[in-house]
């Protein structure tokens, strides 16, 4: 159900990153909300090309972090977030061309989540050891 608490576990310590990790769990939540409450095609059409281009910008900001730290694992993540943009893109499709569904906003619920939540535990976390904390 909506309302992802944020987690002090998630956080990188890297100020940029975790700013945008947060407003993608916010924003994710408010989409879910929107679908189970039955918002208007506009306002969900809004909230999904947010997200789609939010999504782009902060894998863009997390991989220039990668390059300039040269990562060892930077091409595995990449991979790992191009893979991601795909589904995401299908998700959110889906989600504009459906509107308010509340079955498919349990399926975004759960498949964000634990996406996130890994991703950001295992991924991220590998990373930050060889950044620079800003
Ligand atoms: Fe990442």
């Amino acid at each position: 159900m909506p309302k992802w608490e944020w987690d002090k576990r998630l956080e990188t310590g890297i100020e940029e990153i975790d700013d945008q990790h947060r407003e993608l769990f916010n924003r994710i939540d408010k989409l879910e909300l929107a679908m189970y409450s039955g918002k208007g095609a506009a306002e969900l059409k809004q909230l999904v090309q947010f997200l789609i281009s939010y999504v782009d910008e902060h894998f863009e900001a997390e991989e220039r972090v990668m390059l300039d730290a040269v990562y060892p694992g930077f091409a595995k993540h990449v991979h790992q977030h191009n893979e991601f943009r795909i589904f995401f893109d299908e998700l959110m499709n889906s989600c504009r061309d459906r509107g308010a569904d509340s079955y498919l906003a349990i399926d975004v619920d759960k498949k964000l989540r634990s996406w996130w939540e890994n991703h950001i535990l295992k991924m991220d976390m590998d990373f930050v050891p060889y950044a620079d904390k800003r």
